[in-house]
């Protein structure tokens, strides 16, 4: 499955701010990273969304020059991600998916040593207070970061990788501790950044956070196995979905999930959601007549795909999973 999201909304046309060609990075005999090509205009959201080990970390590392590629070329701002990682580190903020800054300094030290780090100058202070600000750091400004919660160490990571307002914002997994509510409000943030021209990358594992992204790449296995914008990835997936009410607490799901071209079925509350191959055609009344069979009497309705499907089929992994 291959949709692309051109971006047709915008006027102007969208400068390119990433662009990798058969990028690849082996560790020994294991290929993290296959082969992959992307396009990522800027000004732009652009989510990673893959299984765990899929790749997405190493992608990133590799685009922000802290990892060497085994194969293959990635540009940032046309610039080359191996001949000028300098030059491209100060235009990017980079937050890692584990916390990396130094936990024995507080909010305001931490900030102000990743200040000096990128040699800002003018109101420093200054800057650092709008950060506090904007990030919800005020109460923390003198807590050790080592104390922190998972989501007050986020923010702060946050803060000091925008602290030099850079162009490009590269965000591993950047809410998985934070709460439902200062989620919305980072996404807000990061609007707030997209709209002022900034382009962000960033990889998660919510479903509702990659729906929100203008673009996706979703890895599986180090591969580009989907790409676009998530309506047409929602609207080009290659199967069929049904729900199915009135089976619960019946043998469905383990008959369904037997059948060869079913790619998954999740329980939801009362109901089972399936996703067939969409080349078996006629797929409903296969699993009426399946489900009739074992004395099952269930109501059986076709249904549209959402994000989780879209992956579902496209990273294939509950068949692998045997689940
Ligand atoms: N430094 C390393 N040495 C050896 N193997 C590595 C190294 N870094 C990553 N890998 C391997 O490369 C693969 C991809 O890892 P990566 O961290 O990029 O996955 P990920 O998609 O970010 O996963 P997660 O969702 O768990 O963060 C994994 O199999 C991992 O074990
Ligand atoms: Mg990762």
């Amino acid at each position: 499955m291959k949709a692309r999201d051109d971006g047709s909304e915008v006027n102007a046309p969208a400068r390119t701010a990433i662009s990798a060609r058969q990028l690849t990075r082996k560790f020994g005999a294991k290929t993290a990273v296959d082969h992959i090509d992307l396009d990522i205009p800027s000004g732009r959201i652009y989510g990673f969304l893959g299984p765990n080990g899929s790749g997405k970390s190493t992608t990133l590392r590799m685009l922000c020059g802290m990892l060497l590629p085994s194969e293959g070329h990635a540009e940032v701002f046309g610039l080359s991600v191996v001949d000028d990682a300098e030059a491209i580190r100060r235009r990017l903020g980079y937050m890692p998916q584990k916390f990396s800054l130094w936990e024995d300094l507080t909010t305001d030290e931490n900030l102000r040593f990743i200040a000096d780090l990128y040699g800002l100058d003018g109101d420093v202070a200054g800057r650092i207070a709008q950060q506090r600000q904007t990030y919800d750091l005020e109460q923390l400004r003198n807590q050790r970061a080592g104390t922190m919660s998972g989501g007050q160490k986020q923010r702060l990571a946050l803060a000091a990788a925008t602290l030099h307002s850079p162009e490009l914002l590269l965000l591993d997994e950047p809410t998985s501790a934070v709460d439902p509510q200062s989620r919305r409000d980072f996404w807000e943030r990061l609007f707030q950044l997209a709209e002022r021209g900034a382009t962000i990358l960033v990889s998660t594992h919510y479903m509702d956070e990659a729906e929100r992204c203008h673009g996706l790449a979703i890895l599986a296995e180090g591969r580009l196995v989907a790409e676009g914008s998530p309506r047409d990835l929602m609207n080009a997936v290659d199967a069929d979905v049904y729900e199915i009410e009135g089976a619960d607490g019946s043998e469905a799901p383990r008959l369904i999930r037997e059948l060869p071209w079913v790619h998954g079925v999740t329980q939801l509350g009362i109901r089972l959601r399936v996703l067939a191959d969409r080349r078996q055609g006629g797929a409903g009344d296969a699993l009426r007549a399946l489900l009739a069979s074992h004395g099952i009497g269930a109501r059986i309705e076709p249904t549209h795909a959402s994000l989780e499907d879209v992956f579902v089929v496209a990273t294939g992994r509950e068949k692998r999973n045997g689940r």
